[in-house]
């Protein structure tokens, strides 16, 4: 069977402007891929002196990968802003296009906890048009500011044992896997679909006492197991990257979850909406699953800052509509 490209995929299903960022973001990532699997024989391992606007320390990777892909993605002619969570503010390139104009957002490097002990970790980026009145004028964070509805475009690479970007263009979701001998990206999937049950939910369990009461009762009736009133054993995993717990359900089912908690009860959770929410909902969206914010779905959202956080739910579509339900009960 003759090998679908990256490339070939993009000039069927993209106009030529998102095709050309979507392309720089990949070769990005395939840059990003090249420091990871160096780790510590290359010269990207190790954390900075310095923080971010989260307030996290800042790996040599989260830096590093933003840099890469601030160069690369400022050669795609649509595209007039970037935002990233390693950035305080936009990082405007250009005037508005006349027509078809882009902004992008990303998270660099999801998962940098896990960076030095060599588990799995990826970036996520999200694609906006620029809004219908800014064509001629230098782009503004308000332009950012849109429903995760709006996006053209989200995807995400899992760095693992393999290196694979999993793309929507919101018809449908389709997978690529790096050749590491071509450096091409091989087109590996297409139309992904996410049972809609499951037996298996991803959640950081040192939370649980701080957790709302809907989160705490379909985790605890999860564990009750057989015997509880799911009537079925269920599996946990928590990798503590959020690109391979998705992947994972995106896989083959599941739930993952970053709720809401107490710990810091005027913060929606810990996640970022713009970069790390809402596209991983849109991309769960258009493989069948739904994604849930704790009072609506996530892609409904309006934001109201670019690093806004979010409280996460979602995967598994019949999983998410019972977490719904718990929610209005
Ligand atoms: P980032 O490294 O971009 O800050 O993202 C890390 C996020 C997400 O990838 C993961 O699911 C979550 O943090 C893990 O949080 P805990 O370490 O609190 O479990
Ligand atoms: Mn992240
Ligand atoms: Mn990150």
């Amino acid at each position: 069977m003759s090998q679908t490209t990256l490339t070939a995929f993009l000039s069927q299903a993209a106009e030529p402007g998102l095709a050309a960022l979507i392309e720089a973001l990949a070769r990005g990532c395939v840059e990003i891929s090249g420091h990871v699997r160096q780790g510590a024989v290359g010269q990207a391992m190790g954390a900075l002196d310095q923080q971010n606007v989260q307030g996290e320390v800042q790996q040599k990777l989260d830096v590093l990968s933003n840099d890469i892909l601030l160069r690369v993605c400022a050669e795609a002619p649509a595209l007039a802003a970037m935002a990233s969570e390693e950035m305080d503010s936009i990082h405007p390139v250009r005037p508005v296009p006349a027509e078809g104009g882009l902004l992008v957002l990303f998270d660099p490097l999801d998962g940098s906890s896990n960076i030095a002990v060599n588990v799995s970790i990826g970036t996520i980026f999200s694609v906006l048009p620029c809004p219908a009145d800014s064509p001629g004028r230098e782009p503004v964070e308000a332009d950012f500011l849109q429903a995760g509805r709006n996006q053209l475009a989200a995807g995400y690479v899992v760095y693992g044992p393999q290196t694979q970007m999993i793309l929507t263009l919101g018809q449908g979701v389709a997978a690529f896997t790096l050749d590491p001998e071509s450096g091409d990206w091989v087109q590996t999937g297409q139309g992904l679909a996410i049972k809609p049950e499951t037996k298996e939910f991803a959640i950081n369990a040192a939370n649980m006492r701080h957790w709302a009461a809907p989160v705490r009762r379909y985790v605890d009736e999860c564990l009750a197991g057989v015997e509880g009133p799911r009537g079925k054993d269920f599996n946990m995993r928590w990798v503590g990257s959020m690109v391979a717990d998705v992947h994972r359900l995106i896989s083959r089912g599941g739930v993952f979850m970053y709720p809401w908690d107490q710990r810091e009860p005027d913060r929606p959770g810990k996640l970022r909406l713009m970069y790390e929410a809402n596209p991983m909902g849109f991309i769960v969206e258009q493989a069948g699953g739904a994604a849930f914010d704790g009072a609506g779905d996530t892609l409904d959202r309006q934001p109201r800052g670019l690093h806004e956080r979010a409280s996460v739910m979602m995967g598994s579509r019949a999983e998410i509509e019972r977490l719904r339900d718990y929610h209005q009960a």
